[in-house]
Protein backbone atom coordinates (compact mmCIF):
# COMPACT_ATOMS: atom_id res chain seq x y z
CA UNK A 1 0.00 0.00 0.00
CA UNK A 2 1.02 3.59 -0.74
CA UNK A 3 2.67 5.63 2.10
CA UNK A 4 1.88 8.81 0.21
CA UNK A 5 0.22 10.74 3.27
CA UNK A 6 -3.09 11.98 1.47
CA UNK A 7 -3.46 8.31 0.83
CA UNK A 8 -2.97 7.13 4.49
CA UNK A 9 -5.49 10.10 5.77
CA UNK A 10 -8.25 8.82 3.35
CA UNK A 11 -7.57 5.17 4.29
CA UNK A 12 -8.55 6.59 7.67
CA UNK A 13 -4.94 6.97 9.35
CA UNK A 14 -4.72 9.72 12.26
CA UNK A 15 -1.37 11.75 11.50
CA UNK A 16 0.40 13.64 13.57
CA UNK A 17 0.60 16.55 11.04
CA UNK A 18 -2.15 16.22 8.26
CA UNK A 19 -1.17 16.50 4.46
CA UNK A 20 -2.31 19.83 2.47
CA UNK A 21 -3.17 20.83 -0.22
CA UNK A 22 -5.45 23.70 -1.47
CA UNK A 23 -8.38 24.00 -3.77
CA UNK A 24 -7.70 26.63 -7.31
CA UNK A 25 -4.34 26.17 -5.86
CA UNK A 26 -3.19 26.14 -9.67
CA UNK A 27 -4.82 29.93 -10.15
CA UNK A 28 -4.51 33.63 -11.22
CA UNK A 29 -2.77 34.76 -7.62
CA UNK A 30 0.63 32.60 -8.69
CA UNK A 31 2.20 35.35 -11.93
CA UNK A 32 3.77 31.93 -12.92
CA UNK A 33 0.05 30.86 -13.56
CA UNK A 34 -0.85 34.14 -15.25
CA UNK A 35 2.11 33.97 -17.53
CA UNK A 36 1.27 30.21 -18.83
CA UNK A 37 -2.24 31.26 -19.10
CA UNK A 38 -1.34 34.41 -21.45
CA UNK A 39 1.14 31.98 -23.11
CA UNK A 40 -2.05 29.71 -23.46
CA UNK A 41 -4.30 32.77 -25.12
CA UNK A 42 -7.36 32.28 -22.79
CA UNK A 43 -8.61 29.92 -20.07
CA UNK A 44 -10.14 27.53 -22.25
CA UNK A 45 -6.76 26.31 -24.77
CA UNK A 46 -4.85 26.39 -21.35
CA UNK A 47 -7.48 23.64 -20.09
CA UNK A 48 -7.12 21.49 -23.48
CA UNK A 49 -3.36 21.69 -23.90
CA UNK A 50 -1.67 18.80 -22.79
CA UNK A 51 1.96 20.63 -21.93
CA UNK A 52 0.91 23.81 -20.29
CA UNK A 53 -1.82 22.34 -18.17
CA UNK A 54 0.47 19.98 -16.83
CA UNK A 55 3.06 22.68 -16.28
CA UNK A 56 0.15 24.83 -14.61
CA UNK A 57 -0.90 22.00 -12.26
CA UNK A 58 2.91 21.78 -11.33
CA UNK A 59 4.20 24.91 -10.89
CA UNK A 60 2.10 25.03 -7.16
CA UNK A 61 3.91 21.57 -6.61
CA UNK A 62 7.28 23.32 -7.09
CA UNK A 63 6.55 26.33 -5.36
CA UNK A 64 4.93 25.14 -2.23
CA UNK A 65 5.31 21.24 -2.28
CA UNK A 66 1.93 20.35 -1.26
CA UNK A 67 0.89 16.73 -0.42
CA UNK A 68 -1.77 16.52 -3.78
CA UNK A 69 -1.68 17.72 -7.26
CA UNK A 70 -5.32 18.78 -8.26
CA UNK A 71 -5.62 18.05 -12.64
CA UNK A 72 -6.00 21.69 -14.11
CA UNK A 73 -9.38 21.47 -15.97
CA UNK A 74 -12.62 22.42 -15.22
CA UNK A 75 -16.13 21.24 -14.33
CA UNK A 76 -17.63 22.89 -17.54
CA UNK A 77 -15.58 20.95 -19.77
CA UNK A 78 -17.68 17.64 -19.53
CA UNK A 79 -21.20 19.60 -20.54
CA UNK A 80 -19.01 20.98 -23.48
CA UNK A 81 -18.01 17.34 -24.56
CA UNK A 82 -21.47 16.34 -24.43
CA UNK A 83 -22.71 19.27 -27.21
CA UNK A 84 -22.95 22.40 -24.87
CA UNK A 85 -21.55 25.63 -26.29
CA UNK A 86 -18.93 27.14 -23.60
CA UNK A 87 -16.80 30.45 -22.92
CA UNK A 88 -15.82 32.15 -20.61
CA UNK A 89 -16.89 36.09 -20.48
CA UNK A 90 -13.49 38.04 -18.68
CA UNK A 91 -14.19 39.22 -15.04
CA UNK A 92 -17.30 37.47 -15.13
CA UNK A 93 -17.10 33.79 -15.63
CA UNK A 94 -18.12 30.82 -17.52
CA UNK A 95 -21.81 31.22 -20.07
CA UNK A 96 -23.06 27.99 -21.66
CA UNK A 97 -26.00 27.28 -24.26
CA UNK A 98 -28.88 26.79 -22.52
CA UNK A 99 -31.43 24.01 -21.56
CA UNK A 100 -35.04 24.85 -20.58
CA UNK A 101 -36.50 21.69 -21.69
CA UNK A 102 -36.86 18.64 -23.73
CA UNK A 103 -35.47 19.96 -26.89
CA UNK A 104 -32.70 21.02 -25.32
CA UNK A 105 -31.54 17.25 -23.97
CA UNK A 106 -32.37 16.10 -27.17
CA UNK A 107 -29.60 18.07 -28.95
CA UNK A 108 -26.80 16.68 -26.15
CA UNK A 109 -24.53 13.61 -27.23
CA UNK A 110 -24.34 10.58 -24.80
CA UNK A 111 -22.24 9.11 -22.11
CA UNK A 112 -20.02 7.18 -24.82
CA UNK A 113 -19.58 10.00 -27.27
CA UNK A 114 -17.66 12.65 -24.95
CA UNK A 115 -14.06 11.08 -24.88
CA UNK A 116 -12.96 12.24 -28.31
CA UNK A 117 -13.48 16.17 -27.29
CA UNK A 118 -11.50 14.91 -23.29
CA UNK A 119 -8.71 13.21 -25.25
CA UNK A 120 -6.75 16.23 -23.86
CA UNK A 121 -7.78 15.96 -20.06
CA UNK A 122 -6.65 12.22 -20.02
CA UNK A 123 -3.32 13.25 -21.52
CA UNK A 124 -2.78 15.82 -19.33
CA UNK A 125 -3.57 13.23 -16.48
CA UNK A 126 -1.17 10.98 -17.96
CA UNK A 127 1.92 12.95 -17.96
CA UNK A 128 1.06 14.55 -14.25
CA UNK A 129 1.51 10.63 -13.51
CA UNK A 130 4.83 10.46 -14.98
CA UNK A 131 6.09 14.63 -13.70
CA UNK A 132 4.73 14.45 -10.21
CA UNK A 133 7.04 13.86 -7.13
CA UNK A 134 6.97 10.52 -5.80
CA UNK A 135 5.05 11.77 -2.66
CA UNK A 136 2.68 13.69 -3.85
CA UNK A 137 -0.58 12.42 -4.71
CA UNK A 138 -3.10 13.00 -8.45
CA UNK A 139 -6.28 14.22 -7.71
CA UNK A 140 -8.62 13.94 -10.65
CA UNK A 141 -11.90 15.80 -10.10
CA UNK A 142 -15.87 16.48 -12.11
CA UNK A 143 -18.36 18.56 -11.24
CA UNK A 144 -21.01 16.72 -9.42
CA UNK A 145 -24.39 16.57 -11.44
CA UNK A 146 -26.38 18.79 -9.55
CA UNK A 147 -23.87 21.29 -9.45
CA UNK A 148 -23.43 20.80 -13.15
CA UNK A 149 -26.86 20.56 -14.35
CA UNK A 150 -27.01 24.49 -12.58
CA UNK A 151 -24.90 25.96 -15.38
CA UNK A 152 -26.04 23.68 -18.25
CA UNK A 153 -29.71 24.78 -17.96
CA UNK A 154 -29.14 28.67 -16.39
CA UNK A 155 -26.34 29.24 -19.31
CA UNK A 156 -23.74 30.80 -16.16
CA UNK A 157 -23.37 30.93 -12.60
CA UNK A 158 -26.47 32.19 -10.62
CA UNK A 159 -26.31 33.31 -7.10
CA UNK A 160 -29.88 31.26 -5.95
CA UNK A 161 -29.40 28.68 -9.19
CA UNK A 162 -33.27 29.66 -9.77
CA UNK A 163 -33.31 28.36 -13.49
CA UNK A 164 -32.40 24.91 -12.39
CA UNK A 165 -35.05 25.16 -9.49
CA UNK A 166 -37.49 25.97 -11.86
CA UNK A 167 -37.04 22.81 -14.41
CA UNK A 168 -36.56 20.59 -11.52
CA UNK A 169 -40.19 21.96 -10.08
CA UNK A 170 -41.89 22.42 -13.15
CA UNK A 171 -40.98 19.48 -15.57
CA UNK A 172 -39.56 17.13 -13.54
CA UNK A 173 -39.12 14.44 -16.19
CA UNK A 174 -36.55 16.68 -18.39
CA UNK A 175 -34.42 17.58 -15.12
CA UNK A 176 -34.25 13.99 -14.53
CA UNK A 177 -33.37 12.70 -17.56
CA UNK A 178 -30.68 15.76 -17.60
CA UNK A 179 -29.08 14.62 -13.86
CA UNK A 180 -29.09 10.86 -15.34
CA UNK A 181 -26.86 11.90 -18.33
CA UNK A 182 -24.30 13.68 -16.49
CA UNK A 183 -24.25 11.31 -13.96
CA UNK A 184 -23.44 8.33 -16.78
CA UNK A 185 -21.31 10.66 -18.22
CA UNK A 186 -19.35 11.66 -15.30
CA UNK A 187 -18.86 8.52 -14.25
CA UNK A 188 -17.04 7.54 -17.93
CA UNK A 189 -15.31 10.96 -17.64
CA UNK A 190 -13.28 9.50 -13.68
CA UNK A 191 -13.01 6.43 -15.13
CA UNK A 192 -11.09 7.63 -18.04
CA UNK A 193 -8.94 9.69 -15.96
CA UNK A 194 -8.24 6.71 -13.20
CA UNK A 195 -7.50 4.94 -16.02
CA UNK A 196 -4.62 7.79 -17.37
CA UNK A 197 -3.34 7.63 -13.68
CA UNK A 198 -5.62 9.52 -11.16
CA UNK A 199 -5.45 8.54 -7.63
CA UNK A 200 -7.56 9.98 -5.64
CA UNK A 201 -11.56 11.37 -7.50
CA UNK A 202 -13.23 14.61 -6.24
CA UNK A 203 -16.57 15.55 -6.51
CA UNK A 204 -17.25 18.84 -6.83
CA UNK A 205 -21.19 20.14 -5.32
CA UNK A 206 -20.39 23.64 -5.31
CA UNK A 207 -23.90 24.35 -5.23
CA UNK A 208 -25.22 21.41 -3.09
CA UNK A 209 -26.68 24.04 -0.29
CA UNK A 210 -29.57 25.26 -2.19
CA UNK A 211 -31.08 22.00 -2.25
CA UNK A 212 -33.07 21.24 0.64
CA UNK A 213 -35.25 17.77 1.87
CA UNK A 214 -36.04 15.54 -0.36
CA UNK A 215 -34.25 17.22 -3.13
CA UNK A 216 -31.34 17.13 -1.36
CA UNK A 217 -31.48 13.35 -1.05
CA UNK A 218 -32.34 12.59 -4.54
CA UNK A 219 -29.92 15.10 -6.61
CA UNK A 220 -26.96 15.63 -3.82
CA UNK A 221 -27.01 12.60 -2.42
CA UNK A 222 -27.71 9.93 -4.96
CA UNK A 223 -26.25 10.61 -8.15
CA UNK A 224 -23.03 11.14 -5.81
CA UNK A 225 -23.41 7.27 -4.34
CA UNK A 226 -24.05 6.43 -7.94
CA UNK A 227 -21.10 7.89 -9.26
CA UNK A 228 -19.17 6.44 -6.37
CA UNK A 229 -20.23 2.89 -6.70
CA UNK A 230 -19.77 2.49 -10.42
CA UNK A 231 -16.37 3.97 -9.79
CA UNK A 232 -15.31 1.45 -6.81
CA UNK A 233 -16.99 -1.32 -8.60
CA UNK A 234 -14.54 -0.40 -11.98
CA UNK A 235 -11.67 0.61 -9.66
CA UNK A 236 -11.52 -1.62 -6.01
CA UNK A 237 -10.43 0.45 -3.66
CA UNK A 238 -10.05 4.56 -5.73
CA UNK A 239 -10.52 7.25 -2.68
CA UNK A 240 -13.40 9.12 -3.45
CA UNK A 241 -13.45 12.95 -1.77
CA UNK A 242 -17.19 14.69 -2.10
CA UNK A 243 -17.81 18.29 -1.44
CA UNK A 244 -21.57 18.68 -0.93
CA UNK A 245 -20.66 22.72 -0.47
CA UNK A 246 -22.40 24.99 2.10
CA UNK A 247 -24.57 21.79 2.99
CA UNK A 248 -24.96 22.35 6.68
CA UNK A 249 -27.03 19.34 7.84
CA UNK A 250 -26.83 17.83 5.07
CA UNK A 251 -23.14 16.98 6.07
CA UNK A 252 -24.50 14.80 9.07
CA UNK A 253 -23.98 11.09 7.35
CA UNK A 254 -22.67 11.82 3.79
CA UNK A 255 -19.84 9.74 4.38
CA UNK A 256 -22.66 6.62 5.34
CA UNK A 257 -25.32 7.71 2.79
CA UNK A 258 -22.44 8.37 -0.32
CA UNK A 259 -19.74 5.84 0.29
CA UNK A 260 -17.54 9.18 0.12
CA UNK A 261 -14.08 8.11 1.84
CA UNK A 262 -13.68 11.74 2.71
CA UNK A 263 -15.93 14.34 3.45
CA UNK A 264 -14.73 18.27 2.09
CA UNK A 265 -16.12 20.99 4.85
CA UNK A 266 -16.65 24.67 3.45
CA UNK A 267 -16.15 27.54 6.02
CA UNK A 268 -19.44 27.93 6.77
CA UNK A 269 -19.43 25.27 9.60
CA UNK A 270 -17.14 25.37 12.66
CA UNK A 271 -14.25 23.24 13.22
CA UNK A 272 -16.03 21.97 16.44
CA UNK A 273 -19.28 20.89 14.48
CA UNK A 274 -17.54 19.24 12.03
CA UNK A 275 -15.04 16.95 14.47
CA UNK A 276 -18.72 15.93 16.28
CA UNK A 277 -20.39 15.37 13.55
CA UNK A 278 -18.62 14.81 10.01
CA UNK A 279 -15.07 13.72 11.05
CA UNK A 280 -16.71 10.62 13.52
CA UNK A 281 -17.77 9.29 10.56
CA UNK A 282 -14.42 9.37 8.48
CA UNK A 283 -11.85 11.47 6.86
CA UNK A 284 -13.06 15.04 6.47
CA UNK A 285 -11.23 18.06 4.51
CA UNK A 286 -10.93 21.66 4.87
CA UNK A 287 -11.87 24.08 5.87
CA UNK A 288 -9.75 27.68 6.57
CA UNK A 289 -11.45 30.48 5.06
CA UNK A 290 -9.92 31.83 1.56
CA UNK A 291 -9.90 35.25 3.14
CA UNK A 292 -7.05 34.78 5.32
CA UNK A 293 -4.89 34.29 1.77
CA UNK A 294 -5.89 37.77 0.94
CA UNK A 295 -5.74 38.91 4.95
CA UNK A 296 -2.83 37.19 6.40
CA UNK A 297 -1.26 37.84 10.01
CA UNK A 298 -1.86 36.29 13.37
CA UNK A 299 -5.27 35.78 11.96
CA UNK A 300 -4.32 33.31 9.65
CA UNK A 301 -1.77 31.37 11.83
CA UNK A 302 -4.51 31.54 14.81
CA UNK A 303 -7.59 30.06 12.91
CA UNK A 304 -5.28 27.66 10.86
CA UNK A 305 -4.04 26.13 14.07
CA UNK A 306 -7.61 25.81 15.57
CA UNK A 307 -8.09 23.61 12.25
CA UNK A 308 -5.03 21.34 12.87
CA UNK A 309 -5.98 21.31 17.19
CA UNK A 310 -9.53 20.61 16.31
CA UNK A 311 -9.51 17.98 14.11
CA UNK A 312 -6.08 16.36 15.25
CA UNK A 313 -7.98 13.40 16.37
CA UNK A 314 -9.37 11.65 13.67
CA UNK A 315 -8.40 11.74 9.66
CA UNK A 316 -7.98 15.16 8.22
CA UNK A 317 -6.33 16.69 4.80
CA UNK A 318 -5.90 20.13 5.56
CA UNK A 319 -7.50 22.74 3.20
CA UNK A 320 -9.36 26.02 2.36
CA UNK A 321 -13.39 25.91 2.52
CA UNK A 322 -13.53 27.12 -0.81
CA UNK A 323 -11.37 28.04 -3.80
CA UNK A 324 -8.00 31.30 -2.92
CA UNK A 325 -9.24 33.71 -5.16
CA UNK A 326 -7.24 35.96 -7.83
CA UNK A 327 -6.53 38.62 -5.14
CA UNK A 328 -4.90 36.05 -2.99
CA UNK A 329 -0.89 36.86 -1.76
CA UNK A 330 1.46 34.29 -2.24
CA UNK A 331 3.23 34.91 1.05
CA UNK A 332 0.24 33.95 3.27
CA UNK A 333 -0.34 30.33 1.14
CA UNK A 334 3.30 29.69 2.34
CA UNK A 335 2.64 31.09 5.68
CA UNK A 336 -0.21 28.40 6.44
CA UNK A 337 1.82 25.49 4.84
CA UNK A 338 4.38 26.23 6.93
CA UNK A 339 1.69 27.09 10.59
CA UNK A 340 -0.27 22.90 9.11
CA UNK A 341 3.46 21.79 8.99
CA UNK A 342 4.60 23.62 12.42
CA UNK A 343 1.45 23.12 14.65
O1 LIG B 1 -8.52 23.48 -8.05
C1 LIG B 1 -7.75 23.54 -9.02
O2 LIG B 1 -6.68 24.20 -9.00
C2 LIG B 1 -8.04 22.69 -10.26
C3 LIG B 1 -8.69 23.34 -11.34
C4 LIG B 1 -10.13 23.77 -11.20
C5 LIG B 1 -10.64 24.92 -11.86
N1 LIG B 1 -11.98 24.95 -11.68
C6 LIG B 1 -9.83 25.86 -12.63
C7 LIG B 1 -10.39 27.20 -12.93
C8 LIG B 1 -11.21 23.17 -10.54
C9 LIG B 1 -11.22 21.96 -9.62
C10 LIG B 1 -12.38 23.92 -10.86
C11 LIG B 1 -13.72 23.56 -10.40
C12 LIG B 1 -14.85 24.44 -10.72
N2 LIG B 1 -15.05 25.19 -11.84
C13 LIG B 1 -15.98 24.57 -9.90
C14 LIG B 1 -16.23 23.84 -8.61
C15 LIG B 1 -15.46 24.40 -7.47
C16 LIG B 1 -15.90 25.77 -7.03
O3 LIG B 1 -15.09 26.68 -7.20
O4 LIG B 1 -17.01 25.90 -6.52
C17 LIG B 1 -16.87 25.45 -10.53
C18 LIG B 1 -18.21 25.93 -10.01
C19 LIG B 1 -16.27 25.83 -11.77
C20 LIG B 1 -16.84 26.71 -12.83
C21 LIG B 1 -16.02 27.91 -13.04
N3 LIG B 1 -14.77 27.90 -13.64
C22 LIG B 1 -16.32 29.25 -12.69
C23 LIG B 1 -17.59 29.69 -11.99
C24 LIG B 1 -15.24 30.03 -13.10
C25 LIG B 1 -15.15 31.54 -13.05
C26 LIG B 1 -14.82 32.04 -11.69
C27 LIG B 1 -13.38 32.37 -11.60
O5 LIG B 1 -12.74 32.01 -10.60
O6 LIG B 1 -12.88 33.05 -12.52
C28 LIG B 1 -14.25 29.18 -13.64
C29 LIG B 1 -12.94 29.56 -14.17
C30 LIG B 1 -11.75 28.85 -13.62
N4 LIG B 1 -11.66 27.51 -13.36
C31 LIG B 1 -10.48 29.45 -13.35
C32 LIG B 1 -9.63 28.42 -12.93
C33 LIG B 1 -8.18 28.52 -12.59
C34 LIG B 1 -10.14 30.90 -13.58
C35 LIG B 1 -9.94 31.06 -15.04
C36 LIG B 1 -8.89 32.03 -15.45
O7 LIG B 1 -7.68 31.73 -15.36
O8 LIG B 1 -9.32 33.10 -15.91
Amino acid sequence: MSDKTILRALRGETLPTPPIWMMRQAGRYLPEYRATRAQAGDFLSLCYNPELATEVTLQPIRRYGFDAAILFADILLLPQALGADLWFVTGEGPRLSTITGPDGIRGLKTKDDIHDHLAPIYETVSRLAQQLPKTTTLIGFAGAPWTVATYMIAGRGTPDQAPAHHLKDTDRATFTALINLITEATIEYLSKQVDAGAEVIKLFDSWAGSLTGQDFEDFAVAPTKKIIAALKHRHPGLPIIAFPREASNGYINFHAKTGADCVALDNSISPEWGAAHVQTAGCVQGNLASRHMVTGGQALIDDTRHIVETFRNGPHIFNLGHGITPDADPENVQLMIDTVRNS
